[in-house]
């Protein structure tokens, strides 16, 4: 069934700071990144040199047909030490901004996606509670400079992703040797004690997470005490959880534990965000693996657009606020599986709206492809492909065809008149 998108919904791809910018060279990762003997398949380096590129990587997606963008600012650029606010990093974001304007693209901006400054880690990262009220801080800083540009406001990135990094990707971390040795190395580079390492994504701890909501909370009311009227939210990242054969609660407890706490915790908010990739299965024994048969994206993740719908419906269950996908898509080098999974994705997202869902917008990640983090350049999720060795820029049909969706706001746009050349 053909349905047509709210005109004033949002239309975009998402990126962020470390992932795009290059040369991120105050914050915790790109520490990590440079250990010897590290997890990660290689370091960030240039990026896609982002932070010098942004006027043509905007101005292209806006000619895609798109009307946001959704990028981070960098807190280990704007407070590189403690108490030091740089203003010329402060003043890149603000012409990134008066950018996106310019080419009629309405900023949704991230104010901490995964990365954070070395000093904060240096004093106890994420489990430290002092932590919430120095985010704050930065947040108000970066709000006075920015916010009269900004249109909608994510605090941090998928709050919940170092809880359900401990509890569903990395459970038997304490037992490898390879991880010990590095949390060994990190905690002597950050000059604290192994116990005592916490960057972002390591804070999957009650503590952590207490840590986390608490700075969303403080975040949000220094956001808004520079500018009330701004629209904030958090984002959460929302696989599919699904149950088979009696793994009822087992699912169940995860969910609490990874979803729940959470979705309750944006209740008070404008808006939340949901991000979806794929489903996880419960056993009764816990998570089960990919099913045989199912097709896997270059994560490894099954190949399941139809998470998307699924997480929003579960979402909607929770907070009663209105939701926007602010990330949804997939690593593959395959361009055609791209446009299926959102093709199927965003049939997902018509679905709900005709339900009467309160769904705002829809961020494809990613705008580009980019450095995915331990895994380093290899996954591909961009709808625009950069070339490593020139960062020549090629959009990719799947780019084109989803912004012939935004444009015509039509649920369903054949994917045949897109194909790769
Ligand atoms: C996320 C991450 C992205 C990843 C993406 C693909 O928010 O999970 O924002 O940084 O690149 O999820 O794995």
């Amino acid at each position: 069934m053909q349905t047509k998108f709210p005109q004033d919904f949002l239309w975009g791809a998402a990126t962020a700071a470390h992932q795009v910018e290059g040369n991120n060279i105050n914050s915790d990762f790109w520490v990590l990144e440079h250990l010897p003997g590290g997890m990660f398949e290689e370091p960030s380096g240039d990026a896609i040199d982002h932070y010098h590129r942004y006027p043509d990587d905007i101005a292209l997606l806006a000619d895609l047909g798109f009307n946001s963008y959704r990028f981070s600012i960098e807190w280990a650029r704007i407070e590189p030490e403690e108490g030091h606010f740089s203003k010329a990093a402060l003043d890149h974001y603000r012409r990134m901004l008066m950018t996106c304007h310019e080419n009629g693209l309405k900023p949704t901006i991230t104010f901490h996606h995964f990365t954070s400054p070395r000093w904060l880690i240096a004093t106890g990262g994420w489990t430290n509670m002092d932590t919430s009220g120095k985010f704050a801080r930065y947040c108000a800083h970066a709000t006075r400079h920015l916010g009269d540009l900004i249109d909608f406001a994510c605090t941090i990135n998928e709050v919940n992703i170092p809880m359900m990094a401990r509890l569903l990707f990395l459970p038997n971390q304490e037992k490898d040797a390879q991880q010990a040795a590095f949390v060994q190395a990190a905690a002597q580079a950050f000059g604290v004690s192994p116990g005592r390492l916490s960057p972002f994504l390591f804070a999957g701890s009650e503590q952590g997470r207490e840590v986390i909501l608490e700075a969303h909370k403080q975040a949000v009311s220094a956001i808004k005490a520079e500018r009330s009227d701004l629209t904030v939210g958090m984002t959460i990242a929302m696989q599919d959880l699904q149950a088979v054969e009696g793994g009822e609660a087992a699912r169940d407890h995860i969910r609490r534990e990874i979803q729940d706490v959470f979705l309750e915790a944006a209740q008070h908010d404008d808006f939340v965000g949901v991000q979806t990739y794929s489903r996880e299965r419960f056993g009764p024994e816990g998570k089960l693996p990919p099913e045989e048969g199912v097709e896997l994206t270059q994560m490894g993740y099954e190949f399941w657009p139809e998470a998307l719908e699924a997480a929003l419906r579960y979402a909607n269950q929770g907070p009663g606020v209105p939701m926007i996908v602010t990330e949804n898509g997939i690593g593959t080098p395959d361009d055609t599986r791209r446009v299926e999974y959102y093709r199927r994705a965003l049939q997902g997202v018509a679905n709900c709206l005709n339900d009467g869902l309160d769904v705002r917008g829809y961020f494809a990640w990613s705008a580009f492809d980019n450095f995915e983090w331990m895994l380093g350049y290899r996954p591909t999720f961009g709808i625009i492909a950069v070339d490593r060795e020139t960062q020549e820029r090629t959009i990719k049909p799947s780019a084109r065809w989803l912004g012939e969706i935004a444009q015509s706001r039509n649920s369903y746009v054949s994917p045949a008149g897109y194909a790769a050349p």
